[in-house]
């Protein structure tokens, strides 16, 4: 036991898809966390959540499990159109919780989780962004260092295959949240007001939306300022020409990198069927939800070794000082300095999705520890991406009014 004789928390998700099943391997593996109750509006996924955790609860709605009294704190892991409901519906059963990314669809909605949250007394963490994930925590530790002098610039470049993954139509729709700038931009983003320092002034961006056969947001561009002079330039392509896995040189020579691991002559195939519009998308995700052979792999026993960084979602990041830059290795970091190049071994060599999100959770209520990634936030994440909308349409800037700096003790 390593929760100090502290009782575990006693969690519930609502949502128990492709998202969740990242977490719940995590979950599972953590002391600190009681997973005790599913509910999710698809007979199968609960038939199947029922198999993997027979002592758990099953529900099958959102509001069934906010009503059970045991259930302390959620994971809300619906489409994006349900965070700010579900979110705020766990929160007036008096319950902490978790939204993932987004944090919602407009601003509006996000000041009504933030409202609700403060109103009822609970915790709202904004999680499930790689703005967690270990490379980017230690680049934040290397700037703050001031070994390379201060931070000028933040480059951050991800071309996925993300639009030829199966979808559901509400993924790409960028009214309910579709699309790869709400879905990918809270990774960018996260990451780069964490490396920035949180306090964003202005944003430029533009979307595309290239395809007739795959109606949705496949890319974004995006130029942010932010207060203290640093820049960063960000660019998410999610239609699967080329990858920025073909960029590193220890990825799989056919591009692999998310987590159907598709080939590049899967996506020669995947682009064929869309465009003939006789692909089982239905069936295709379902297929990587849990009880699927998709639960296989996220389930598989850990490797001995942490596998090496492949730029998935993230894309590759490069972080320029004054005297230096630092971008990911195979499994570090390169430092580039005046006196030559390092490759620095990370502190926490393996991303657990959510373990870092479900901490801080876990601390703030156990241990009274501040919520870094709160709503406020979120919010500020937010609000880039709907600053790229906005600045998309109107060809302008777009001047950032809800910015909020991340805490000098966040990883003091
Ligand atoms: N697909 C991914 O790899 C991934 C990764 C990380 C995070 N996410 C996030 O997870 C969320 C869901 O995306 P997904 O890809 O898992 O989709 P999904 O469709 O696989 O999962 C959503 C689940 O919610 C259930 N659901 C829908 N409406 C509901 C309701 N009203 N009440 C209860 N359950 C309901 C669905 O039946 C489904 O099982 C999104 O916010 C997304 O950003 C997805």
């Amino acid at each position: 036991m390593t929760t100090g004789g502290k009782k575990p928390l006693k969690m519930g998700i609502i949502g128990v898809g492709v998202g969740a099943t990242q977490i719940m391997p995590n979950m599972e593996a953590m002391d600190e966390i009681d997973l005790m109750a599913g509910a999710d509006t698809n007979p199968r996924v609960r038939e199947a959540f029922k198999a993997r955790y027979p002592d758990a609860k099953v529900f099958d709605s959102a509001e069934a499990l906010c009503a059970d009294p045991d259930v302390e704190a959620v994971w809300v892991a619906t489409p994006n159109n349900f965070h700010s409901p579900h979110t705020i519906m766990v929160a007036n059963s008096g319950k902490h919780v978790v939204s993932e990314k987004p944090m919602a669809l407009s601003m509006k909605e996000a000041e009504a989780m933030v409202e609700a949250a403060d109103r009822n007394g609970v915790k709202l963490l904004c999680g499930h962004t790689l703005g967690f994930s270990p490379p980017v925590m230690q680049m934040r530790r290397i700037i703050r260092s001031g070994e390379l002098g201060p931070l000028k610039t933040l480059n951050n470049w991800a071309f996925t295959d993300w639009m030829l993954q199966a979808r559901q139509p509400e993924e790409l729709d960028e009214t309910v949240g579709g699309g790869v700038l709400y879905r990918q931009g809270p990774h960018q983003l996260d990451s780069l007001r964490l490396l920035g320092g949180g306090m964003v002034r202005t944003i430029r961006g533009t979307t595309g939306k290239w395809w007739p056969e795959r109606p949705g947001v496949g890319y974004y561009s995006a130029f942010l300022e932010f207060e203290n002079g640093v820049t960063a330039n960000v660019t998410n392509n999610g239609y699967g020409y080329s990858m920025t896995a073909d960029l590193v040189p220890w990825s799989d020579e056919q591009g692999r990198g998310l987590i159907e691991g598709y080939t590049h002559e899967d996506r020669v195939n995947i682009r064929e069927e869309l465009k003939a519009g006789d692909r089982d998308e239905m069936a295709a995700k379902d297929a990587l939800r849990i009880g699927s052979d998709h639960e296989r792999r996220m389930w598989r026993e850990t490797p001995k070794e942490a596998p090496p960084w492949r730029p998935a979602n993230l894309g590759i990041l490069v972080a320029t000082c004054e005297r230096g830059d630092i971008r990911q290795s195979k499994y570090g970091l390169y430092v580039y300095k005046d006196g030559g190049v390092e490759d620095r071994a990370l502190e926490v060599t393996r991303y657990q999705a959510g373990r870092e999100d479900l901490m801080e959770l876990y601390n703030a209520i156990r241990n009274d520890a501040p919520v870094y990634h709160d709503g406020a936030w979120g919010m500020a994440t937010l609000e880039l991406i709907t600053g790229i909308m906005e600045s998309s349409t109107t060809g302008k800037d777009v001047v950032l009014t809800h910015q909020v700096p991340i805490s000098d003790e966040y990883d003091a």
